[in-house]
């Protein structure tokens, strides 16, 4: 009893200083019903459109498909060609790809504010460009070399990447050349497949050491102490040895699970599956689990793969996890894949501050589009639970925001986008003579795909993955880098939310402990 009169003070107390967020969570969801508004207007209007469109066909005959023409004028379907020219050759890849293409709708919108990044992370080459020599010292960190010369591509592979990382890493890019042919521009650059950045600040001091400025390596993730160049993990074209889609599809999917149970009919706790043993925070995370002793308010759950590809994955796919109100990211070894599937879910993230960051999450705000936990803190996983279920409307909301963010500037479009303008302002670096290396082979997509006809899940995920043809819109327009004090705000604002939350939390604490005290004198 007493335990509930203290929450409820200590939420009371917390109101006005939430007023801020409150005030700005109900006008985000003001203007989401203004925005539902507008769209079932639209949609009447395009709908009269139709039928409008509808009595054209017959009025104007052919003059119609002249109307329709700038939406469907990108005839030019670039299909895999899987067919040999005779029997025993080897596949080779088509020499009629598109080498270049205008496309027809330029961009009349401002990519997402994560692309403000991409400057920041070339930034260390800016003054001195990249020559042969600094490329070279990549080269031991990295799994392969990758050439892009005259909008062809060659790979000279180095180490044996876990997994396929590797091969939908490059599937990948080269799904990005047929979507903007001719604009990737020549370069070359080394791949690190690992968990963890290989280049680290310490190891590199500007004044006085031959060894600057750093090698350039591109990853799939960043640290704050590290050089690594950030790039889209291989999952956005499919993780098929643990049965995870490539994520058009598998954001879709994970967009009608979130609409399988209404939020307020989600079990009120927070809920984890995943693989406690790949580092020291998770196997520690797993403390946090319900006990005999009391009740944390959170689920948490092995992942056993090997059982679970026994089992065919059934009671594993990401689209039915949406089930609790509350979900919870920890990193693996470093950043995990696992991050954009539990944003997507709407139930709201319970964020444990994460040390890497992989390319989209720099942009996310606390409290906008999640809860920030700190690490190692089993209670601040139990005070949000608390917070959110005495607060449902403002916990729903930060849910409902993050997943917007995910399912809106994750679009496959944008992580297209972001890749070439991250290849672009790479290339303008190169400062050596692009050259494919002795050993290197030519790659496409039908070198790839075409000799695998087991009609397994790889091959799915690359017909699932294949970029059709050349985009018929340009690729959305390159916000200005951060200024230092832009940048500096947009921290400090991060940084404050989580301050915030913090306080919340250990004044909550507080109380508790205070009760717990004079119920122990009570029964002395
Ligand atoms: C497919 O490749 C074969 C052999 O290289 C070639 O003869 C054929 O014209 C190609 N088909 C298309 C549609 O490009
Ligand atoms: C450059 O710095 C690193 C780390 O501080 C050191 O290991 C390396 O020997 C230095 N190189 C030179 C040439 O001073
Ligand atoms: C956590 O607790 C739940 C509920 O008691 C249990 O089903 C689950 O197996 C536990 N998870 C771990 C990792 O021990
Ligand atoms: C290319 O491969 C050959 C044969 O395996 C090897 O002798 C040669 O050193 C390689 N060249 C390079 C540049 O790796």
């Amino acid at each position: 009893m007493g335990e509930g009169i203290h929450v409820a003070k200590s939420t009371g107390d917390h109101h006005q200083r939430q007023h801020n967020s409150v005030v700005s969570l109900s006008s985000k969801l003001a203007k989401t019903w203004v925005t539902t508004t507008i769209f079932i207007f639209v949609f009447f209007i395009l709908l009269l459109g139709a039928s409008l469109c509808w009595l054209d066909m017959f009025v104007l005959g052919e003059s119609r498909i002249q109307m329709s023409s700038i939406f469907t004028r990108n005839t030019n379907k670039i299909p895999l060609n899987c067919t040999l020219p005779n029997s025993n050759t080897m596949q080779t890849c088509p020499l009629n790809y598109p080498n270049r293409f205008e496309p027809a709708i330029s961009s009349s919108e401002t990519c997402p504010d994560y692309f403000r990044w991409i400057q920041q992370d070339l930034k260390v080459w800016e003054e001195t460009g990249i020559t042969r020599e600094t490329l070279e010292r990549a080269k031991q960190n990295a799994h392969f070399r990758l050439v892009i010369k005259s909008g062809k591509l060659y790979v000279h592979k180095y180490l044996k990447a876990f997994q396929t990382r590797d091969v939908f890493t490059i599937w990948g890019i080269l799904q990005l050349m047929r979507m903007y042919p001719g604009q990737v521009p020549d370069l070359e650059l080394l791949f690190l497949c690992h968990d963890k950045p290989a280049i680290w600040k310490r190891d590199f001091r500007q004044e006085g050491n031959a060894t600057w400025p750093p090698p350039p390596l591109f990853h799939y993730c960043g640290h704050r102490d590290a050089y690594d160049i950030v790039f889209p993990d291989w999952s956005f074209w499919g993780w098929p040895e643990v049965n995870i889609k490539e994520w058009s599809k598998l954001s879709k999917a994970i967009k009608e699970g979130n609409k399988k149970v209404k939020w307020e009919h989600r079990v009120p706790y927070a809920y984890w599956k995943g693989n406690p043993l790949v580092s020291i925070s998770r196997r520690n995370f797993m403390k946090c689990n319900f006990s005999a002793k009391y009740d944390p308010m959170v689920r948490l759950y092995v992942q056993d793969w090997m059982r679970d590809i026994r089992a065919g994955f059934r009671g594993s796919s990401l689209e039915d996890q949406c089930t609790h109100r509350y979900k919870i990211y920890i990193e693996g070894s470093a950043w995990s894949v696992s991050e954009k599937y539990i944003l997507a879910c709407d139930s709201m993230t319970l964020l444990i501050k994460p040390e890497y960051y992989d390319f989209f999450i720099r942009s996310m705000v606390p409290l906008e589009h999640y809860w920030p936990i700190r690490s190692n803190n089993c209670g601040d996983l139990k005070f949000a639970v608390e917070w959110g279920n005495k607060n449902t409307y403002k916990a729903q909301a930060i849910g409902k925001q993050g997943s917007d963010y995910i399912m809106k500037n994750l679009e496959m479009k944008y992580v297209y986008d972001y890749m070439l303008y991250m290849l672009q302002g790479y290339g303008k670096l190169m400062k050596l003579d692009v050259t494919v290396p002795e050993n290197a082979t030519e790659v496409c997509s039908e070198t790839i795909a075409c000799s695998i006809t087991d009609g397994g899940l790889i091959r799915q995920c690359m017909d699932d993955s294949l970029v059709m043809s050349p985009s018929v819109k340009a690729a959305c327009d390159l916000p200005q880098p951060y200024k230092d004090d832009e940048m500096k705000r947009f921290l400090d604002k991060q940084e404050s939310a989580e301050r915030e939350v913090e306080k919340w939390t250990d004044e909550y604490w507080e109380a508790q402990n205070k009760n717990k005290k004079s119920v122990v004198k009570l029964y002395n």
